[in-house]
């Protein structure tokens, strides 16, 4: 079967653009199956750095095709400048083509995201502020207007549904957050002038996706986020609004679950979480800051620093058996290069019990405490390393030590930003 999905296995930012941009040389099909603008996305190729937001990496390649699944919450103007910012760079592109199902964020989702963060003050999420948790909130309480609702010819429609939706929103607006409405008239002139932007994008993807499959494609679903920000398995209420799981990446694609070959998570060789909520083994120390720094730990979408800490492999393991990962990808390795010692935090300690997974409860999870295993550093420089057996014996040991306690082969590691720094176990290929 041709499909792997692609998916991360902390907190988000693991590096899973720079995965799926190795993996998506030998693809036909890239799709993103979840998320929004809130996820960015590094790629590094020959011609530079790329970040990219909605638009699934395989895009850098001109043989794949790229699809935005039904489970995305697309805000078209972030798309379009999106798509405007990668032909300005003159490289030659993959096609592009966006789910009709797929959720819009309206002008209201950011301000709503904004003034409620700004209501809930230091009780806030900490979220990227781009309109993901308000436009997944309307896509369940059935309320949300989807790309196909925006297409020419759908006018009529969508001005009843908004003559219903906008009313509730500018309550809010004026009533809990003392702030201006919003004008049905200007909302329709700018869905408008999407719906036209959009409009040559816009398919029933998941008949593509289903055709792609059928006729024997190799398809890639690059999932945005990571488990640990999962709406059921995640931090709760720290998470985010939509599944960055296999399940999710499914579901968001039109995948069937019988269909998945591969799941491949990626990991950090350490930690890093942005915003707020549990993270039991952070280091708020001169080695934290000192990660920070070397890994470029600013987010792609916010700018925001970054929380770094130590790899976690209970949520680690957690995280690759709920989602049946079949190989694990180990990202940044190079950034431990000049520590003398490595912790791995491989239990949590919360009064005299040890958790080996993560608890539900809020108020537990932020009191635990890491139980560390501390290996030895290599403090060698490991970014031109080409093989494994290259790498040194303790980096060896700690990438052998960190799939014992995730469970799952670790085939990639990766000693730095470009295409080519990537340490491939020939012997666990993925390919
Ligand atoms: P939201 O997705 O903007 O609602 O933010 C909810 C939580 O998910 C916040 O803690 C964000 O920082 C986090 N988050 C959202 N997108 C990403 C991402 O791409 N990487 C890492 N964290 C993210």
């Amino acid at each position: 079967m041709p499909v792997t999905i692609v998916l991360g296995g902390q907190w988000g930012d693991e590096g899973k653009g720079k995965i799926t941009d190795a993996l998506a040389a030998s693809a036909d099909l890239v799709v993103r199956p979840n998320g929004s603008t809130n996820a960015g996305h590094t790629v590094v190729t020959d011609d530079g750095v790329y970040k990219l937001h909605v638009i699934p990496s395989g895009i850098l390649y001109p043989h794949c095709t790229c699809v935005i699944g039904a489970g995305v919450a697309v805000s078209p103007p972030d798309l379009m400048r999106e798509i405007s910012a990668l032909q300005e760079r003159h490289v030659r592109l993959g096609q592009l083509y966006v789910s009709d199902r797929a959720q819009v964020i309206m002008p209201y989702h950011p301000l709503l995201d904004l003034y409620e963060e700004r209501r809930r003050g230091a009780a806030g999420i900490g979220t990227t502020l781009r309109g993901n948790g308000p436009a997944f909130t309307d896509k369940v309480a059935r309320r949300g207007i989807r790309v196909a609702d925006l297409l020419p010819g759908a006018e009529e429609e969508l001005r009843r549904k908004l003559e219903i939706l906008l009313p509730e929103k500018n309550t809010l607006f004026v009533h809990l957050y003392h702030e201006q409405p919003l004008d049905l008239d200007d909302l329709l002139r700018e869905a408008r002038e999407w719906g036209k932007a959009l409009a040559p994008y816009v398919v029933a993807t998941e008949v593509l996706v289903q055709d792609a499959i059928a006729s024997g494609k190799h398809v890639i679903v690059e999932t945005a986020q990571g488990t640990m920000l999962d709406l059921d398995y995640g931090t709760y209420p720290y998470v985010t609004s939509s599944p960055p799981t296999a399940a999710g990446a499914c579901q968001g694609a039109g995948i069937a679950p019988t269909q998945v070959d591969r799941v491949v998570g990626v990991f950090k060789a350490y930690t890093t979480r942005v915003g707020a909520g549990p993270f039991p083994s952070e280091l708020t120390d001169e080695i934290g800051a000192l990660l920070r720094e070397r890994g470029h730990e600013y987010g792609t979408t916010t700018g925001r620093p970054r929380r770094v800490g130590w790899f976690d492999a209970v949520a680690a393991r957690y995280t690759a058996r709920l989602n049946g990962m079949t190989a694990a990808a180990l990202t940044k390795l190079d950034m431990l290069d000049p520590l003398p010692e490595i912790r791995v935090c491989v239990g949590y300690r919360l009064g005299n019990q040890v958790l080996n997974a993560p608890p539900a409860r809020l108020d537990l999870y932020l009191r635990v405490e890491p139980i560390y295993e501390v290996l030895p550093g290599w403090q060698s420089d490991t970014s031109a390393v080409t093989s494994f057996s290259d790498l040194p014996l303790a980096a060896r040991r700690y990438v052998e030590r960190l799939e014992e306690l995730i469970g799952v082969p670790i085939t990639m590691i990766g000693i730095g930003p470009a295409r080519r720094q990537i340490v491939w176990r020939e012997a666990r290929a993925l390919a």
